[in-house]
């Protein structure tokens, strides 16, 4: 099948960042969000980091004037209608996600593949309820968007074959790689990495190192380019719990257990940068 236009659902910093690099990649993108103002922020942050990207000599003003241009956004979930391709990047909840792919369905082409960009929950129990479950499938980006090399590609147990080519197509002309990942709780990255955030809360926890310690000890100890505790402020500290909730819940293993202190800082509203505190206080 051959991609042209992309309806992004959702504005926030996984969907902006899926709207730059298709934009830029040639494709037209039609970004939706529930309101002007969330769109508006969008757009900036966009026009932002592609001027960061001119500054430094990776794109031409020109490129960026043309990625800005194929642009489109509104606050109508049916004006994606068109799109041969649906990526959703709504919040991580599965509820919200449902409600989506109901009301976008019937204003859809029948050949239009639907996509979520979910960092954890089941492709597949997403996919059942959908009128396509053979054009559905995991497509889950890393964030800053424009800067990570890798998408996992998560089939679910009905997607076809065509389908999964169709998206690994999407991959190859963003220049970035794909991972196939079976669909189990997580996928790879977040399989591996959120324990590990998890583990560096439970050393804070238990005392064994303050925050810069922690962070310290792996940037240099083990050469991540942010330390955990940093890595989760930059994640959301909400997305994090729910990664490890659906890893909990799903594996039914203890090892997955969130620490306290994460549920506790969730509650307490410290997300970390989007609401400024966290880990790290940013205000
Ligand atoms: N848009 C465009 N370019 C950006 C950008 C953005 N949003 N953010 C950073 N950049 C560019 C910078 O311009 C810079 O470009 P050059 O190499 O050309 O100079 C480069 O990225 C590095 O940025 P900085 O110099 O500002 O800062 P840095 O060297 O500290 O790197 C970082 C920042 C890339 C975020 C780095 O700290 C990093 O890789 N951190 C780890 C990120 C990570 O692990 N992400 C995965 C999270 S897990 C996930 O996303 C899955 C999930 O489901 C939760």
């Amino acid at each position: 099948m051959d991609i042209q236009t992309i309806g992004i659902v959702g504005a926030g910093q996984m969907g902006n960042g899926i709207a730059h690099v298709m934009a830029l990649a040639g494709y037209d993108v039609k970004l939706t969000d529930v309101s002007d103002d969330a769109l508006r922020k969008a757009i900036e942050i966009i026009d932002g980091n592609l001027e960061r990207q001119v500054k430094r000599e990776k794109i031409s003003a020109e490129d960026k004037a043309a990625a800005m241009g194929r642009i489109q956004t509104t606050t109508t979930l049916s004006d994606l209608g068109p799109s041969d391709l649906i990526i959703e990047a709504a919040t991580e909840r599965e509820t919200v996600k449902q409600a989506i792919f109901e009301d976008l369905i019937p204003h859809l082409k029948p050949e239009t593949i639907l996509t979520s960009n979910t960092s954890s929950i089941s492709i597949t129990r997403l996919a059942s309820r959908t009128d396509r479950p053979e054009k559905f499938m995991g497509f889950h980006f890393m964030n800053p968007v424009p800067v990570m090399q890798l998408v996992e590609l998560i089939r679910g147990i009905a997607t076809n074959e065509e389908t999964f080519k169709a998206c690994a197509e999407v991959v190859e002309k963003l220049n970035k790689t794909a991972a196939s990942a079976e669909d189990f709780p997580a996928f790879i990255v977040n399989r591996i990495l959120m324990p590990m955030i998890n583990e560096a809360v439970y050393t804070l926890y238990e005392g064994v190192g303050s925050v810069k310690s922690i962070d310290s000890s792996m940037k240099l100890g083990a050469n991540h380019p942010m330390g955990p505790l940093e890595l989760a402020d930059f994640i959301g500290l909400d997305t994090c719990l729910a990664i490890m909730n659906v890893l909990h819940d799903g594996l039914a293993d203890t090892k997955y257990r969130p620490c306290p202190l994460l549920t506790k800082y969730v509650e307490a509203g410290w997300l970390g940068r989007k609401t400024q505190r966290g880990f790290y206080d940013y205000r």
